[in-house]
């Protein structure tokens, strides 16, 4: 009786998976099927992931189990995963867009890495720990246990004036520069000139955000993403339960992280005109990306860097 029981599910679930089931997630507006890629198994990340949308490499951090978050990245393309040494916990990650370098925020402040050159410099600031980070001209953050935003520039670090009075946990410039942040009671907007913060939802709770390529804000939460549409209204994008982090690749794809693995969302169209197969549609792409191999990142010259970057660099100064 309990053989055969166990027979039938076994049946099923090859079915499932041989017979054409590529919509894994089906978005709420467009109705677009998405192939989930998952581009790296691991435990569990930090609240911040970012892409350089220039080598198309993510950018992430994992526990390395005494408080502190190790940076890692993997090429998009390549699927190679590389430990990036030297950076002393990398709670929050984000991109330059303009330039393609990177940086780390933690508990040992703020570190810039350029891929290009596998630089990696640390800045100038005592006693600062960072629990997220926005690139956009200038450095931006968000200062633990304060919670509070910061902006540095030209070696000055100055509270956010627009912000000044909340208290956030994320937030992000949309492409007009209006400001989103999302705290314990919602998400919120300040508008570009304005001092003036607007709840634009209170529910669900929302876990984290940021902008796709075209700058659309978008959030996650228990019970799925949502994009801030242009009428402020949100609409859902996908309904994915567990989403702690949100990225974009450079061709828009929405990455995400969970407490388990990274994932990419491709709109199934997009593969199918590229002449792929169906069959590599299916389970064999999951095979493909899960990484196994973790391959130190060689950096001229890590200790000096690291140790005895006490001024900021030039190209800081220009931030
Ligand atoms: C979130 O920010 C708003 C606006 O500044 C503030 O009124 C609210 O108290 C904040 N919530 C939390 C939990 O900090």
């Amino acid at each position: 009786m309990i053989l055969k029981y166990v027979k039938i599910i076994l049946v099923l679930q090859a079915t499932s998976t041989q017979g054409g089931k590529y919509c894994n997630i089906i978005s709420a507006d467009e109705k677009k099927c998405h192939l989930r890629e998952s581009l790296v198994i691991i435990d569990h990340s930090a609240n911040q992931i970012a892409v350089d949308k220039k080598s198309n490499t993510l950018y992430f951090s994992f526990d390395a189990g005494q408080g502190e978050f190790n940076p890692a990245l993997i090429g998009i393309d390549s699927k190679k995963l590389k430990l990036l040494k030297g950076v002393k916990d990398a709670f929050a990650i984000a991109t330059d867009d303009k330039t393609g370098d990177v940086y780390f925020g933690g508990s040992n402040g703020i570190y810039k890495y350029s891929h290009l050159t596998s630089k990696l410099m640390r800045l100038d600031i005592k006693q600062l720990d960072v629990w997220w980070l926005v690139i956009r001209n200038h450095i931006y953050y968000i200062q633990f246990p304060d919670l509070k935003a910061y902006v540095y520039k030209c070696k000055m670090i100055k509270l956010l004036e627009q912000l000044y009075n909340s208290v956030m946990n994320q937030f992000v410039f949309d492409a007009e520069k209006n400001i989103y942040f999302i705290n314990g009671t919602g998400l919120y907007r300040v508008g570009r000139d304005d001092t003036k913060v607007v709840l634009l939802r209170s529910t669900p709770k929302f876990l984290g955000m940021t902008t796709n390529i075209y700058g659309t804000v978008y959030v996650c939460s228990d019970s799925g993403i949502y994009y801030i549409r242009k009428d402020q209204k949100l609409a859902k994008y996908v309904s994915i339960q567990g989403v702690l982090a949100l990225t974009f690749d450079k061709d828009n794809h929405l990455i995400y992280s969970d407490s388990r693995e990274l994932v990419r969302l491709l709109p199934m169209e997009k593969r199918i005109k590229k002449n792929e197969s169906r069959k590599s549609l299916t389970g064999e792409v999951r095979n493909v990306t899960v990484c196994e191999v973790f391959t130190m990142l060689v950096s001229p010259k890590p200790k000096a860097i690291v140790e005895e970057e006490h001024q900021c660099s030039n190209s800081l100064n220009t931030l």
